[in-house]
C-alpha cells in the first residue's frame, strides 16, 4: 500500500479505488456507497489489528478485477475475509476463480481455520431466491455473487440490510432519557475519561450482534486499540460523532452509538450502535440515535443522508432505524466456508 495518495504507488491506488468501487456500485445500483480513496487508504493500511493482502488482475495496462484477504493476526480462530472484484465487462472467463484460489491460498498459508465473505448482491427482487438460514431475508440465485459463491463451497450464513436515511425528510423523535441514565456526546477522538468504558463497550459489540452462525470470536479492545483507531479515522479527513449512555449510579458507560463523516461527502456512514443486554428495552438505542442525529446537524450540516448497516433479524435495531425514516437500498449477504 502506498503511503499516501500523491506519492509513488498513489495512481495505482487511485485505480484500484475506483475498480472496487465500481464492482459495488454495479450491484447495488447507486454510488452511495462509494469510499472516498483517502479514506479506503487508510483502511487498507496494515494497523496492529488488521492486516490486508491485495492481488490484482490487469488487461491491456488496466485493473480489471482484485482480490483482498483480510487477517486479524490476534484473533486467528476468528478465519479470513476474502473479496473478490470483477468488472462486469471481464466477468464468465475465469479471472474470479483465479484471484479466489490467490486468495484462498494466502488465508489458508496464514492458517485461517474459516473463510468469509460479505459482499453486496443485485437488488432484485422475484426470481429463485436462496433463503438466509437465519430465516430472515434471501438473495437472488442468479446474481453473479450467489453462483460465485455457491459454486465455490461458501454457505450463505447471514442476510445485511442496507438502509438510508435522508436527513432532510426524517421524522423528529422524542427520547426522553430514563432516570438513571445521561447522554454523553463527543466530537472527534474518544475523551480520555471514556476510553477504557468505550474500549468495553467494543469488546462487546464483537459478539453481542446477531452473527447467526458466523465464527465470531470476541474481539478484545483496549485503551491503545482505541487511540490507533481514532489516529485513523482524523488522519483520513474523517469525524466521528459519538453519543454515549452513561448508567449515572455507577458512572459507566451502558451504550454508544457512532457516525462517521467527512468534510468531503455528503454521506455519513452509521458504525457500531451497542446497548449492553441489561440495559436493553429502556429506549436507550432510540435515545443514542437522536443524539447523533443532533451531532450531525450541529458538527455537519453539509450531510444530508446516512447509511448503515443492519442484520436482517435484528428487529430492535430495525425497529429504531425505520422509526427514523432509513429505508432498505440493497442487501449484502455474509457467506461463510470452514476449512
Ligand atoms: C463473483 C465474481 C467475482 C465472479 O467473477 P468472474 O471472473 O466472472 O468469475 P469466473 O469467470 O471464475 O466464474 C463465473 C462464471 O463463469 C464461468 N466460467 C469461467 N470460465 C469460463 C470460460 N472460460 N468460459 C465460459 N464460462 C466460464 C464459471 O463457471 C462461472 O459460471 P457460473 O456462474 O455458472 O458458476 C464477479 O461476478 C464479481 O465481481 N461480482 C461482484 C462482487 C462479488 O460478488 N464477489 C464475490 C464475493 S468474493
Amino acid at each position: 500500500m502506498p503511503a499516501s495518495l500523491d506519492g509513488p504507488g498513489g495512481a495505482q491506488f487511485l485505480e484500484y479505488a475506483a475498480m472496487s468501487n465500481a464492482v459495488e456500485n454495479h450491484a447495488l445500483g447507486t454510488d452511495v456507497l462509494s469510499m472516498a480513496p483517502a479514506e479506503m487508504l487508510a483502511e487498507y493500511r496494515d494497523n496492529p489489528h488488521r492486516v490486508r493482502r491485495h492481488r490484482v488482475v490487469r488487461e491491456g495496462g488496466r485493473i480489471v478485477a482484485r482480490a483482498m484477504v483480510t487477517l486479524r493476526p490476534h484473533l486467528p480462530g476468528n478465519g479470513a475475509h476474502l473479496m473478490v472484484d470483477v468488472l462486469p465487462a471481464h466477468r464468465g472467463r475465469g479471472i474470479g476463480a483465479t484471484l479466489l484460489e490467490a486468495a484462498e491460498r494466502i488465508a489458508v498459508d496464514a492458517g485461517a481455520p474459516v473463510l468469509k465473505v460479505a459482499v453486496a448482491h443485485s437488488a432484485v427482487s422475484g426470481g429463485d431466491r436462496i433463503a438466509s438460514p437465519t430465516g430472515f431475508g434471501d438473495v437472488a440465485a442468479h446474481d453473479d455473487g450467489v453462483r460465485f459463491l455457491t459454486s465455490h463451497g461458501y454457505a450463505l450464513e447471514q442476510i445485511t440490510r442496507i438502509s438510508l436515511l435522508e436527513l432532510g425528510s426524517a421524522p423528529e423523535l422524542e427520547a426522553p432519557a430514563p432516570p438513571d441514565h445521561r447522554v454523553v456526546t463527543w466530537v472527534g477522538p474518544t475523551p480520555s475519561a471514556w476510553i477504557d468504558d468505550l474500549a468495553a463497550l467494543r469488546t462487546r459489540m464483537s459478539t453481542d450482534a446477531p452473527s447467526g452462525a458466523l465464527v465470531e470470536l470476541e474481539d478484545p479492545w483496549d485503551a491503545a486499540r482505541i487511540s490507533e483507531h481514532d489516529e485513523r479515522i482524523a488522519g483520513s479527513g474523517r469525524t466521528a460523532l459519538t453519543a454515549a449512555a452513561e448508567h449515572v449510579p455507577t458512572g459507566a458507560l451502558v451504550g454508544f452509538s457512532e457516525l462517521l463523516c467527512s468534510d468531503a461527502a455528503a454521506v455519513a456512514i452509521q458504525e457500531d450502535t451497542l446497548v449492553l443486554r441489561e440495559h436493553r428495552g429502556r429506549r436507550l438505542g432510540t435515545l443514542l440515535k437522536v443524539a447523533t442525529a443532533d451531532l450531525l446537524r450541529t458538527h455537519a450540516p453539509g450531510v444530508e443522508t446516512v447509511v448503515t448497516w443492519n442484520a436482517e433479524e435484528n428487529r430492535p435495531m430495525l425497529d429504531v432505524n425505520e422509526a427514523m425514516g432509513f429505508r432498505a437500498i440493497g442487501y449484502e449477504g455474509a457467506w461463510q466456508r470452514r476449512l
